[in-house]
C-alpha cells in the first residue's frame, strides 16, 4: 500500500492487528457519538484562503512548558501500545525525539518507564491515572524522576473506565475472550509473529515492576476497573502537586469550570480531552469546547487538545481556535502498528507537511499567526 497522507496508516493498521486490538485503539463509549463528533467537528470547521501574501519560510517550531519542539505536536499516551508494535512504546518515544517532540508514557503501557525513557531521556512525558493504590502513584512518580522525565501528564476523566462495548464482542474482554484473541492471533500471523513472541513480556510494565509479578493482558482490565478512583476530587490532587516538583498538565478538561480548578492547583498545562469519545459519551467534541476553554486560560497555563485530530489539517483548525499544541492518540498509533517508529516518523513528516501547506495556502508564516479570524463561518 502506497502511504501518501497520515491517514493511510489506518487501512494498513486495520489489515495487520487482530481484531480486538485494532477495536480496542478504535472504539470509543457506548454509541461512539462524541468518537464520531470529535472527527465530524473538526472536519466541519472551513478555513480562508487567502493569495499572494508571499509567505517563504513557514515555522512550525514552538515551546511548551519552556520545553521547545519543532512542531506543536506530542503523541498522547495510549494503553497497551507495545501490543500494537514490538515494544511499542519504546519506538514510538524513539520516533518522537527524532521529530524533536514530546512522547507521552501511559500508566499502563508494556514497556516500563525505566525502559523507554533510556532511549529517548528528556523527550518523554509521563502520564498517571487518579488510582486508589496511592503507593503505586508515588513509586511511580519517584521511578519517573528517576528517569529523567520532568512532565507530568495527570489523567482526570477516567474516575470509572467507560462503556466499551466493542471490547466484549471483539475478545478484549467478555466471554471467551482468550480463545478469541488466539484465533485472531493466528490469522495475523505476521503480528503474532513480531509482537505476540519477539515482543514479550506483555506485562504492564510499570505495575509489574511495582507489584514485583507479572501482569497479564487479563489484568488489564480488571485492574483498571479496581483501581480507579471515583471519589477523587480536586482537593485530593494536591498532593500529587506537592510530590511532584516537574511540571504538571491536567488532562481531561472539557467544562470552562474547571479550568478554574487547574489553575488554583497551580498547574503548568491543561489537555482538553474527552478522552477520544472513549468516556462519556454525548459530550461535546473537543474542538467545539477549546475556544470557549483557551479563553479561560487567557494564557496562564498552557491548552493543548486532543481526540478526534488525525491530520495537519485539523491541528491548524485548532490553533486557531487557541490551542498551543496537539496531541495525537489513535493517528500514531495506526502508524505504529502499520510500520514501527519509521512510520511514526513518516506519520508526523507529513501532518508536518500538511500544516506548511495549509499555512502558506492560508497566508500565514508563523504559528502565532493562526487565529481565529482564520476559519470562515461554516
Ligand atoms: C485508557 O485510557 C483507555 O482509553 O482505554
Amino acid at each position: 500500500m502506497i502511504i501518501s497522507s497520515p491517514e493511510d496508516f489506518h487501512a494498513v493498521a486495520r489489515r495487520k492487528l487482530p481484531r480486538f486490538l485494532f477495536d480496542y485503539i478504535e472504539g470509543g463509549a457506548n454509541a461512539e457519538l462524541t468518537a464520531n463528533r470529535n472527527v465530524s467537528d473538526l472536519q466541519s470547521l472551513v478555513l480562508r484562503q487567502r493569495v499572494l501574501r508571499g509567505s517563504e519560510q513557514i515555522d512550525l517550531k514552538t515551546s511548551i512548558l519552556g520545553q521547545s519542539m519543532s512542531s506543536p505536536l506530542v503523541l498522547a499516551p495510549v494503553g497497551l501500545t507495545g501490543m500494537y508494535a514490538r515494544r511499542g512504546e519504546a519506538q514510538a518515544a524513539r520516533a518522537a525525539q527524532r521529530a524533536g517532540i514530546p512522547y507521552t508514557l501511559s500508566t499502563v503501557s508494556v514497556c516500563p518507564i525505566e525502559e523507554v525513557a533510556k532511549d529517548a531521556g528528556q523527550s518523554v512525558w509521563f502520564q498517571l491515572y487518579v488510582l486508589k493504590d496511592r503507593a503505586f502513584m508515588r513509586s511511580a512518580l519517584d521511578r519517573a524522576r528517576a528517569a529523567g522525565i520532568q512532565t507530568l501528564v495527570f489523567t482526570v476523566d477516567m474516575p470509572v473506565p467507560g462503556a466499551r462495548y466493542r471490547d466484549a464482542h471483539s475478545g478484549m474482554s467478555g466471554p471467551n475472550a482468550y480463545v478469541k484473541r488466539l484465533v485472531q492471533a493466528a490469522t495475523h500471523p505476521r503480528w503474532a509473529m513480531s509482537v505476540g513472541l519477539f515482543g514479550r513480556p506483555h506485562d504492564l510494565g510499570n505495575i509489574s515492576v511495582y507489584r514485583g509479578k507479572r501482569t497479564s493482558l487479563s489484568d488489564y482490565i480488571g485492574w483498571l476497573a479496581e483501581n480507579f478512583d471515583p471519589e477523587i476530587s480536586w482537593a485530593d490532587l494536591e498532593w500529587i502537586r506537592d510530590a511532584w516538583s516537574g511540571k504538571l498538565i491536567i488532562k481531561g478538561i472539557l467544562d470552562s469550570d474547571d479550568v478554574q480548578n487547574a489553575i488554583l492547583l497551580g498547574a503548568d498545562g491543561i489537555v482538553v480531552s474527552n478522552h477520544g469519545g472513549r468516556q462519556l459519551d454525548s459530550v461535546s467534541s473537543t474542538i467545539k469546547a477549546l475556544p470557549e476553554i483557551a479563553e479561560t486560560a487567557n494564557g496562564r497555563l498552557s491548552v493543548l487538545v486532543d481526540s478526534g485530530f488525525r491530520n495537519g489539517l485539523d491541528v491548524v483548525k485548532a490553533l486557531c481556535l487557541g490551542a498551543d499544541a496537539v496531541m495525537f492518540g489513535r493517528a500514531y498509533i495506526y502508524a505504529l502498528a502499520a510500520g514501527g517508529q519509521m512510520a511514526v516518523e513518516r506519520f508526523l513528516a507529513l501532518v508536518a507537511q500538511e500544516m506548511r501547506i495549509a499555512m502558506v495556502l492560508m497566508g500565514v508564516e508563523k504559528l502565532s499567526d493562526l487565529s481565529a479570524d482564520l476559519l470562515a463561518p461554516a
